[in-house]
């Protein structure tokens, strides 16, 4: 087969690590049948007669992993956020989300939120659907469309909703996940599924024990909501008074990452990236041989989560996808993401449309910046604020691991980059190109996107 190679010259921008970036001006970054095979001020010989597309000056970037939105809600974004979590759910979002029943306002209100994803700054997202299988499918068939890689869940929900917005029992709920999972093996090469539970609230001890065994048998990656809000957190004590605490609830069931090995194997307990386990058509194995439940899980949230359950999320491997949009929008609270970060948890970020009201992740990424300051400043001093370079790493490497080697340009990573032309941002002076990209956490809108790869492949 011939090789597919080709190289982007540009200014490069990626985080060498959580802390620092690397900013490299009119350099090479090469893609050699969809990974990178590194960035070079020059290109070495092997190299030089592959084609080359020269941006000028403008920022080539690794793609950012929205890790946590709500397809089904792009349609209400920007509206009724004058709500807490609980009473918004019951009032817009449960109602908004019934009428996915009708294929012809799926496909209506979906055609919307696929193209503007597409021409958004994510180049990967895990996506919430609605309880409904048709319309789920059909999400799935416009995502592998776009060109973008993506997880997306049909949601469970088998109490506590609405009559036009529940299933019918908790086995009606799994059967028609089973079929879900059934109608889509081999249907795509870059859409997969993952297992969501909505949140404790509304799912059955019974439908949770029926997903744990999906979770097993498929080998599926789970996505859910934790510690998001106070009244809801007191409200999933009440439901499982046996639960120790609110991530306990899943952990319970086989739906909280990665049990440690009782003979603890460090290499098999740290590897927890979704994509190194998950399901048939993305080619990812299971150590369930070896008695270890792998279970790739994102939990989003956890604004208010107790010590014992941060310890279980890192211990497991637990991906926290931190919302401070949302978490401000439907007036959540601050996540403590200084202490997860410092504890060398998993954070990614996500938008929570339409908890937040924008796709952006370079709004995420200054949301979670400006979330942090007031946090140290109004709550706890010993948390410093996040960092630039720190938010950028979460956008990038800290969501995208959970589809495997995704977020970076270092050689082996797999090829998603973003062009980014910043000539709207004027300026009377010079300025470096750390400044470049900061301007575009803050300022950046569509115009500023001109080029998107996925895996090697040109989307836009
Ligand atoms: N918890 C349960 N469902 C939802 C949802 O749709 N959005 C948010 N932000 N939290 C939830
Ligand atoms: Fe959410």
């Amino acid at each position: 087969m011939k090789k597919e190679l080709f190289a982007l010259k540009g200014t490069i921008c990626y985080s060498k690590n959580q802390r620092e970036m690397i900013f490299m001006e009119d350099s090479y970054v090469v893609c050699e049948n969809g990974v990178c095979a590194g960035v070079f001020s020059q290109l070495p010989e092997e190299y030089k007669d592959i084609p080359v597309e020269d941006m000028g000056n403008r920022l080539i970037i690794p793609g950012f992993t929205d890790l946590h939105l709500h397809a089904p809600q792009y349609a209400y974004r920007g509206t009724g956020m004058d709500l807490e979590l609980l009473d918004w759910l019951n009032t817009i979002t449960f109602p908004q989300e019934a009428r996915y029943a009708d294929l012809s306002y799926a496909k209506k209100a979906y055609s919307i939120f696929v193209d503007d994803l597409k021409h958004s700054f994510t180049t990967r997202a895990c996506i919430f659907a609605t309880l409904h299988r048709p319309a789920t499918e059909l999400l799935m068939d416009m995502l592998e469309e776009s060109g973008l890689a993506t997880m997306v869940g049909k949601v469970n929900m088998d109490r506590n909703g609405s009559p036009e917005l529940q299933e019918e029992s908790a086995k009606a709920s799994a059967a028609d996940t089973r079929q879900w999972l059934e109608d889509i093996k081999g249907r795509y090469d870059h859409t997969y599924p993952i297992l969501t539970p909505r949140f404790t609230p509304s799912c059955t001890d019974e439908l949770m024990a029926e997903l744990g065994k999906i979770q097993m048998e498929y080998h599926v990656p789970v996505q859910s909501h934790l510690s998001e809000n106070f009244g809801e957190i007191a409200w999933v004590k009440e439901l499982c008074p046996t639960s120790r605490f609110y991530g306990d609830a899943y952990d319970m069931f086989g739906l909280f990452g990665t049990k440690p090995a009782s003979n603890t194997n460090a290499a098999h307990t740290a590897n927890n990236s979704a994509a190194s386990t998950a399901n048939t058509d993305s080619g990812i194995s299971n150590d369930s041989a070896n008695g270890i439940n792998i279970c790739p899980t994102i939990m989003a949230h956890c604004v208010h989560s107790t010590d014992e359950e941060i310890q279980m999320i890192k211990d497991q491997g637990v991906y926290i996808a931190h919302c401070p949009e949302s978490n401000t929008d439907i007036a959540s609270g601050i996540a403590p993401v200084r202490r997860y970060l410092d504890m060398g948890l998993h954070v990614g970020l996500g938008t929570d449309v339409a908890g937040g009201f924008s796709l952006s992740m370079f709004r995420a990424i200054a949301d979670t910046i400006q979330v942090s300051k007031l946090r140290w400043r109004l709550m706890d001093q010993s948390l410093a604020p996040v960092t630039l370079e720190e938010a950028f790493y979460m956008a990038t490497i800290g969501g995208g691991s959970f589809f495997g080697k995704v977020g970076s340009f270092e050689k082996g990573y797999e090829f998603d980059a973003m062009i980014l032309d910043d000539h709207n941002i004027r300026h009377p002076q010079e300025i470096s190109t750390r400044d470049r990209l900061e301007r575009l956490v803050y300022l950046s809108d569509d115009r500023n996107l001109v080029g998107k790869y996925v895996q090697g492949r040109k989307v836009i």
